[in-house]
């Protein structure tokens, strides 16, 4: 039996490094209270979605591709919901919506913050049981006052003031930092409560995984290929060849590599010079992740979160993982910059 003396849960935890800041009202203690209720919601249909799809088989090609449509649709309605009800945050801007959701009521006009999200990152492996997760972003808004607006969403990553993701894997999972480290609870679904399980996590000294598409391989800049061929290099005192890993969901894809020790990459190509993945709700909340867990993340030349945005569903090319590794595909994308 596990003594309760030995958990955490995530409100004492953050209620505690609440303290090591004088001004806190605890606005940002109950964003992220909003954001792990909505995240137990999304957990719970999560986890039905797969019963339905193991005994409902047979009306796969129907029904399969307008569920995990409605999985997308679910978890970004239950975030806004969370979020507009705890009323800290005054506008969203969410990968399934095209514009701002400025919250005009007058409770959510006076809140602090703007969040950038991807409700359901990686949908298209639901129907295959596989990790899927979402991602956050947590920003101080610009405008004094009303409901939030584009202005407000389109910052910097260094302006982050939290950012995280959940990974709704073998066990669900809320990791986030707010710039002093990176901790990781996990949910015990007994009780449906986030228990601190991964404190201050940080990418381990040895590092041997890559991450990529190689189905794309033909598409990439060359600096991309070299690296693909270092990677596979046999120099058993580097550890490589290293070992391919590719889930195809952003969040565990991440989450395995920052564990385990690898690099992510999806790069830009000639077709799509900016990638895939998005800046706001995808590169740059794993960005401050990496970066306060000892690790780098670069669109292949410039910190990502540097990059002043925008548009808000603008993307970037990314590369994140432990510093060393980043580190020597940015060197050979500086060598071998041409398509
Ligand atoms: P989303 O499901 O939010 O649209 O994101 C999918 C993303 C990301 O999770 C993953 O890293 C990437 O798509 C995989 O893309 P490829 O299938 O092109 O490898
Ligand atoms: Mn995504
Ligand atoms: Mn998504």
């Amino acid at each position: 039996m596990r003594s309760r003396k030995n958990i955490k849960t995530l409100t004492e935890f953050i209620i505690e490094r609440q303290s090591e800041y004088p001004h806190a009202k605890g606005a940002l203690t109950r964003l992220l209270n909003d954001i792990a209720t909505a995240a137990k919601i999304v957990n719970r249909e999560i986890n039905s979605a797969g019963l339905v799809d193991i005994f409902g088989y047979v009306g796969k090609e129907n029904v399969q591709g307008e569920a995990q449509k409605k999985l997308d649709v679910y978890a970004n309605e239950q975030f806004i919901a969370a979020l507009q009800a705890g009323a800290e945050c005054c506008a969203i801007a969410s990968e399934e919506n095209e514009k701002v959701i400025s919250f005009k009521n007058e409770f959510s006009e006076l809140g602090k913050y703007v969040i950038a999200i991807d409700p359901l990152d990686g949908s298209s492996n639901i129907e295959a049981n596989v990790s899927i997760g979402t991602i956050f972003s947590i920003y101080r808004r610009k405008s004094e006052i009303g409901g939030g607006t584009l202005d407000d969403l389109l910052q910097p990553g260094v302006n982050l003031v939290a950012a995280g993701y959940v990974i709704y894997g073998s066990s669900t999972m809320l990791v986030f930092t707010t710039g002093k480290g990176v901790n990781g609870f996990t949910l015990d679904p007994t009780v449906g409560i986030f228990c601190l399980s991964h404190p201050d996590m940080k990418y381990p000294e040895v590092s041997n995984i890559y991450s990529i598409n190689e189905g794309n391989y033909i598409y990439f800049p060359e600096g991309v290929k070299k690296y693909i061929k270092f990677c596979q290099e046999d120099d058993p005192e580097t550890l490589r060849p290293y070992t391919s890993r590719y889930i195809g969901s952003l969040v565990a894809d991440f989450h395995r590599n920052l564990i385990k020790g690898g690099i992510f990459i999806y790069p830009g190509t000639k077709q799509h010079p900016t990638g895939k993945l998005r800046l706001l709700y995808e590169c740059n909340p794993v960005a401050f992740i990496a970066e306060q867990a000892g690790g780098k993340a670069t669109d292949g030349f410039n910190r990502i979160m540097s990059i002043q945005p925008e548009s808000l569903h603008q993307r970037a090319p990314l590369f994140v993982g432990p510093k060393k590794m980043v580190e020597k595909a940015e060197e050979l994308m500086r060598d071998f910059s041409a398509f």
